[in-house]
């Protein structure tokens, strides 16, 4: 293969000899290590856009409890949006992230009011659409309408990445996205990307980064706001009416942070307070 310079001079060309080349190693990996997992199995955009929501930014293991359960509480679009939210993050609960069920639950009253309850199959429609970015786009339009839309996400820039650029540190995804859609085999869209998704994963694991080199990519999650967000959201999800003092003490932080706190979830549309008590947005109710 040419070397990564000649690459970028080329704008990410490939010879056909090296597209086959490449997919070929793809498909043989897909072939013996391919994993099976319940989202491949359908073709349903709802049930498509859940699944790629939930894997935005929790590990599969993860996920796969929680998926099936979603579906079965929320089958559809229509389920999902008059859903009470207090419902929707109880099974969020475990992926970590809820502010993504509150978008997936927006989203799904943006496409019943503003597509008449079809998602759209184009990238651009897609991403207005709240919490949908490049990625979720192009995976949604590849495994529920088997478009060939070139994206990246995790796995996939590993996979490019290794083969195209190897030693590099940095490479940006203006030039790893010619040779996704270079190599992009239109023929086979959803398998082509579950493929590459499966040679990612096993890269990540058949060849760890040496010590050091990776940055750390998240803050701990230890004490950060994060987890006393989901420490209030759980508690209020199960105890709901509770005032900010006896949310502080029951969850032993400061008063003060947990104001912080909750003011911001209620901005963001997760929680409601009435006089002095709390709870999830749409259970006025229980005050
Ligand atoms: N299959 C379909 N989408 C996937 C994803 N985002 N991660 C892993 N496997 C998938």
């Amino acid at each position: 293969m040419t070397t990564a310079g000649q690459r970028k001079a080329a704008g990410g060309y490939l010879n056909p000899g090296e597209v086959a080349r490449f997919r070929r190693e793809i498909y043989r990996h897909y072939g013996k290590n391919g994993r099976r997992l319940p989202w491949r199995e359908t073709r349903d955009p709802y049930a498509t856009l859940v699944s790629e929501f939930m894997l935005q930014q929790t590990p599969v293991a993860r996920v796969l409890p929680k998926y099936a359960a979603f579906l079965a509480a929320f089958p559809d679009f229509a389920a999902l949006n008059q859903a009470p939210l207090v419902q929707v993050l109880a099974r969020w609960q475990g992926l970590g992230y809820p502010r993504r069920a509150l978008a997936l639950k927006e989203c799904a009253g943006r496409v019943l009011r503003e597509y008449a309850g079809r998602l759209p199959e184009d990238p651009a429609e897609l991403q207005k659409l709240p919490g949908i970015g490049p990625a979720t786009a192009g995976a949604v339009c590849a495994f529920a309408f088997g478009r060939p839309v070139a994206f990246l996400e995790t796995n996939i820039r590993r996979v490019f990445r290794h083969f195209f650029f190897s030693g590099e540190a940095q490479v940006p995804d203006r030039e790893l996205l010619p040779l996704v859609a270079r190599t992009l085999d239109r023929r086979r869209v959803r398998e082509w990307y579950y493929a590459l998704m499966d040679y990612g994963v096993w890269l990540k694991q058949s060849h760890p980064a040496p010590k050091g080199r990776n940055r750390p990519r998240q803050a701990p999650y230890a004490g950060s706001d994060r987890q006393v967000r989901g420490e209030i959201l759980r508690l209020l999800l199960a105890t709901p009416g509770l005032t900010l003092a006896e949310v502080a003490q029951a969850l032993g932080r400061e008063l003060e942070r947990v104001r912080q706190l909750a003011a911001a979830l209620q901005r963001e549309g997760f929680l409601l307070c009435r006089g002095q008590s709390w709870c999830i947005a749409g259970e006025e109710g229980c005050l």
